[in-house]
């Protein structure tokens, strides 16, 4: 498989694209000073289930708080690590949802569970795992190449 090169110079602050990578949706987000202050709460931390993120889910470039090579830009692969739905693109806080302190990001249509705009799961969800970056690179800084 060649790797994906996604220009992102014109993907505006709050939007995301998705893109396919091996057959598997990847989402790509510009992230907003806001939602990157919301991502640095120190109340989060205690609601994570996958808080330290098992190795295998990230690259070593990603092992951060904000999951990616620089905070501005998400990148993680659209399958929920229940049962493999794809979870939708909450990127503000939703007060009816019953997850407390939950930030806004990704929200699994199939059980409920619950991701902030790092992919990180929130307790109270079936998904055991936060959600995986793939492999990926910046050639340029408006630049991500999957794979
Ligand atoms: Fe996402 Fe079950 S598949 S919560």
């Amino acid at each position: 498989h060649a790797p994906i090169d996604v220009d992102v110079s014109k993907l505006p602050p709050g939007q995301q694209i998705t893109v396919v990578w091996h057959g598997n949706p990847v989402f790509i987000t510009h992230r907003t000073p806001d939602s990157l202050a919301r991502l640095q709460e120190a109340a989060l931390k205690a609601r994570l289930r996958d808080g330290a993120s098992g190795m295998m889910q990230q690259p070593p470039y990603a092992t951060n708080w904000h999951r990616s090579i620089v905070p501005e830009y998400g990148v993680v692969v659209g399958i929920c690590t229940h049962l493999g739905c794809v979870p939708t693109y909450a990127p503000t806080p939703d007060p009816s949802t019953p997850v407390a302190n939950w930030p806004g990001g990704y929200a699994c249509p199939c059980h409920g569970s619950k991701f902030d705009l790092a992919g990180r799961v929130f307790i109270g969800a079936p998904a055991p795992y936060n959600l995986p970056v793939p492999p990926y690179s910046m050639p340029s800084p408006t630049m991500i190449r999957v794979g």
